[in-house]
């Protein structure tokens, strides 16, 4: 199967523009999009499900509107274990976990991902890449065939190494050029702007992903 490497760079809608290019230059060899589009003339359309973690709400409010947008499924990471409230406090035991490749224990399985084709996920960039309680939810499933959708919220790092990190949890999963929206830490959920929902809209308009 193709693996379709994702730009860095993928809140540019020109470059996903000529990423989409690019896939049709190549025969329409992309198996997600020759799947939808048969999709589209069977009305057997592929099943889809938003897998998310957020500490503070920038990734949930994306998630929400992916779900809205495509009629997906659902399901929301939680560690078993806590972070601190305090920001600083956080990001230290992020970085402990890193550092130590630590798998946290989560509070929720997903008993029929067998059933889905299409696997968004979305995460808040810790540390350069997907909070841990990803490399344990990655690990957790066979993902082979399926295609997967990241999208991240961050603070100037964009998606950093996630994406290989991806490749690297799901060798034999096709991976989907991924969305990287301003974040904020702050308390604040900036991702619910008017300007955010249509990088949302657009980004899945573009992938060719309807509900
Ligand atoms: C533990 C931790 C580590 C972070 N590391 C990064 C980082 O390396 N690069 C970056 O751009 N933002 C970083 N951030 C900021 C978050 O990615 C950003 O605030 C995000 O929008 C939060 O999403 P949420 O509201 O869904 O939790 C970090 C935040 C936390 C809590």
């Amino acid at each position: 199967m193709m693996t379709i490497k994702s730009s860095k760079d993928t809140t540019k809608l020109n470059s996903r523009r000529s990423f989409l290019k690019a896939a049709a230059s190549i025969g329409l060899s992309v198996p997600f999009l020759m799947k939808n589009a048969q999709a589209q003339q069977t009305g057997d359309q592929s099943k889809i499900l938003v897998t998310y973690y957020s500490r503070t709400g920038n990734t949930r409010a994306v998630a929400e509107q992916v779900r809205k947008l495509t009629g997906a499924d659902i399901f929301e990471l939680k560690t078993t274990h806590s972070y601190p409230a305090e920001y600083r406090a956080t990001t230290d035991q992020a970085k402990r976990e890193q550092q130590e490749n630590f798998r946290p224990t989560l509070t929720g399985t997903v008993s029929n991902m067998a059933d889905y084709d299409v696997i968004f996920v979305g995460y808040p960039n810790w540390w350069a890449t997907m909070p841990m309680a990803f490399f344990t939810f990655l690990e957790s499933y066979d993902f082979a065939g399926k295609t997967i959708v990241p999208f991240c919220t961050h603070e100037g790092s964009r998606l950093g190494r996630s994406v290989e990190d991806l490749e690297t949890l799901c060798p034999d999963a096709t991976i989907l050029s991924g969305l990287a929206l301003r974040g904020a830490s702050d308390g604040r959920i900036v991702t619910t702007s008017a300007d955010a929902q249509n990088a949302v809209s657009d980004w899945i308009a573009e992938l060719g992903i309807s509900g």
